[in-house]
């Protein structure tokens, strides 16, 4: 039969008598020395390089009261992000805070962060979020990033993590606005109308203002969603990335799949046409040039 190392490390330990059982200290991986993104071993490294993330985040860290926003993500999914860009105790920004989810991340791995958000309410949320759970409260700025990011010291972060706001479009605001208005989306992003060239523009002057407090060849990781309005799909993440390319700042280098498990589906096209029940979110990794 093959023996697995895992088997072999078995019986090795059943050689040993009770006492050298005990007082054998378990190897801890070590990470190279030459590592310069992270402090993650070899192994995990390799774990990290999956363009499809399908674990199950918790429903945890006040959740419930984080759901007021409708946008907010795992902080553990951003914790996992962060330290596969980052070592500990390096700086993280997100020019788009929402209620912390990135803050939050950063606090679980122990690094650093800053956060900036329009409004006010998120922000209180995210102070409450972090007083009940005992955790180290990093800066969140109250403001509009791109009134703030030109104020922040330049290549001051290691890391970018942010997750963009929704592109309202026209015809979903006209035609769905009774259910826009009590959509939980609409909490976040007021409903006022946008073109989707207005929405990508906004986006690539506060990721460009934003690239600006980064170093140089950090990286970048920006939750989008794709969309399926009016009978069309909108690869908003490409149209993003595209957008991001073309002032030469960036290079994109991943489109990560997170499949939120969390998602559950619902009937749209049934029974004459196909429309996807969208499960889950693009995450563009880019690297600063
Ligand atoms: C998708 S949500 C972020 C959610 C966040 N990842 C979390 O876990 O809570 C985007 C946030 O960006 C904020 N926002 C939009 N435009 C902004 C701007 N120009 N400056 C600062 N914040 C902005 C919105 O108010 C919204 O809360």
């Amino acid at each position: 039969m093959k023996k697995t190392g895992q088997q072999k490390l078995w019986n090795e330990s059943e050689q040993l008598t009770g006492l050298e059982a005990n007082t054998q200290e378990p190897k801890k991986p070590k990470v190279a020395k030459n590592n310069t993104l992270n402090d993650l071993t070899g192994a995990e490294w390799k774990f990290s390089t999956k363009s499809v993330i399908n674990k199950a985040y918790p429903i945890n860290l006040q959740h419930k009261l984080r759901s007021q926003h409708g946008g907010q993500k795992p902080p553990q999914l951003c914790a996992d992000l962060i330290k596969v860009f980052t070592k500990e105790g390096q700086n993280v920004l997100d020019p788009f805070g929402g209620v912390g989810g990135s803050l939050l991340g950063a606090s679980l791995c122990g690094r650093k962060a800053t956060g900036i958000e329009l409004d006010e309410r998120w922000i209180s949320i995210y102070q409450e979020v972090v007083q009940l759970e005992g955790l180290t409260e990093q800066e969140f700025i109250h403001g509009n990033s791109k009134d703030v990011l030109p104020l922040i010291k330049s290549e001051s972060f290691d890391f970018l993590l942010t997750d963009v706001p929704y592109w309202n479009i026209d015809s979903l605001a006209k035609t769905r606005s009774k259910r826009v208005k009590s959509s939980k989306l609409s909490k976040f992003n007021d409903v006022n109308s946008q073109t989707k060239e207005q929405w990508l523009t906004e986006m690539d002057e506060v990721l460009n203002l934003s690239s600006r407090c980064l170093k140089k060849n950090k990286y970048a990781a920006i939750f989008i969603g794709d969309m399926y309005r009016d009978s069309q799909y909108h690869m908003l993440s490409a149209s993003l990335a595209e957008v991001l390319e073309a002032s030469k700042i960036w290079t994109l280098k991943a489109n990560l799949i997170w499949y939120d498990v969390s998602k559950t589906l619902h009937v749209y096209g049934y029974p004459a046409a196909f429309v996807p029940s969208m499960i889950h979110q693009n995450i563009l990794i880019l690297r600063k040039n």
